[in-house]
């Protein structure tokens, strides 16, 4: 597997991990465990979209290609995807943890399906386009 690909692919897992660990938190009831998980899953998950895809990577590639269905597909599944941290964020700081448990599941099944698009087509049509994407990443 080329370079830019796998280094997401292992992004995407540590997001998946911090995630996984509030959702388990949150089930037990040890808010402070899961608060504390829950704000990494979202500042990394924030760095990952925001930053390395909407701000490097996508501009990378329609830089190459012009504007293109993919990256605006997966733009419109990040603002699905922000629509519900935010929720989420509510949920963890009322305590809530039905109403957690059952957003954190919907969150994680959008991001399954997206995270293997991008993994499956998206990262590597960018590592086609634009060799040097992994070097760009490194700013960050
Ligand atoms: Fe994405
Ligand atoms: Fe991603």
């Amino acid at each position: 597997m080329a370079a830019l690909t796998a280094t997401m692919q292992q992004n995407h897992r540590e997001c998946d991990e911090l995630f996984s660990n509030a959702e388990e938190a949150a089930a037990k009831g040890d808010w402070s465990a899961a608060e504390q998980a829950w704000q990494a899953f979202a500042k990394k998950l924030d760095t990952h979209i925001t930053v390395k895809e909407e701000g490097i990577l996508f501009p990378a590639i329609e830089a190459v290609n012009g504007p293109m269905g993919p990256t605006q597909m997966m733009r419109a599944e990040h603002e699905q995807m922000r629509a519900l941290v935010s929720q989420l964020d509510d949920a963890v700081k009322a305590k809530d943890k039905q109403q957690y448990l059952g957003l954190s599941e919907t969150l994680m099944m959008l991001m399954q399906q997206h995270n293997m698009k991008e993994e499956q087509i998206l990262y590597p049509m960018i590592e086609r386009s634009v060799p040097d994407a992994s070097e760009l990443l490194k700013q960050v």
